[in-house]
């Protein structure tokens, strides 16, 4: 294991096989609909370059990019649209995807931005769960893991822009954070 990690929550395999389940489940579900995946950048990318790969339909994806953490481990709560949407999601069925939903804020900002848009149905995927720390009435409709109330990176989740290429989850040592701040 990396010297700057204290613990790896989630591996690579774990991570795989769970979001081949997702997909499965997804496929299931859309069948015969036109379904457009929302990747919310850039902590989403790796997770939904392999969920897509495991959703057997043919779907189209596009980016959106919102202001969050910065550089900081904590939650600012204000949420600023970075980069739009490329195309109308008007009569689309869409699913958001994300890294992680902690406060729920950005999701609340998002769902209630993009449900103005009058989308046919909006879903939410979430690689991972942080309920502890809760604000909003705000859950992901798919969502892989719950995780403690502890700040993890790896597999697009990043602390200070970096260890977003981690193929696994983990929790960094605390001096990571002391040695930067
Ligand atoms: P909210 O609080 O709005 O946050 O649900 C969603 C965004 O916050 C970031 N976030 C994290 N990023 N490790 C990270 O690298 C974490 O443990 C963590 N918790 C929240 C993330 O960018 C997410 O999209
Ligand atoms: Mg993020």
């Amino acid at each position: 294991m990396e010297e700057y990690l204290d613990r790896i929550l989630l591996s690579e395999d774990q991570i795989k096989k769970r979001v081949a389940q997702l997909g499965a489940q997804i496929t299931e579900e859309y069948q015969g609909k036109d379904l457009l995946v929302i990747g919310i950048l850039k902590g989403a990318v790796p997770f939904l370059a392999d969920l897509i790969r495991e959703i057997k339909l043919p779907l189209r994806y596009d980016f959106m990019a919102v202001s969050s953490y910065g550089a900081s481990a904590k939650s600012s709560g204000e949420v600023r649209i970075l980069k739009d949407l490329d195309s109308s999601i008007e009569d689309r069925h869409i699913i958001i995807v994300e890294d992680i939903v902690d406060t729920g804020l950005t999701l609340k900002y998002l769902q209630e931005n993009l449900g103005r848009r009058k989308p046919l149905s909006m879903k939410i995927a979430a690689l991972l769960d942080k309920p502890g720390r809760r604000r909003t009435e705000v859950y992901p409709n798919y969502n892989c893991f719950v995780i403690p109330d502890e700040f993890v990176v790896g597999y697009g989740l990043d602390y200070n822009e970096a260890y977003r290429n981690l193929p696994y989850i983990g929790a960094l040592k605390p001096e990571v954070y002391t040695e930067q701040d």
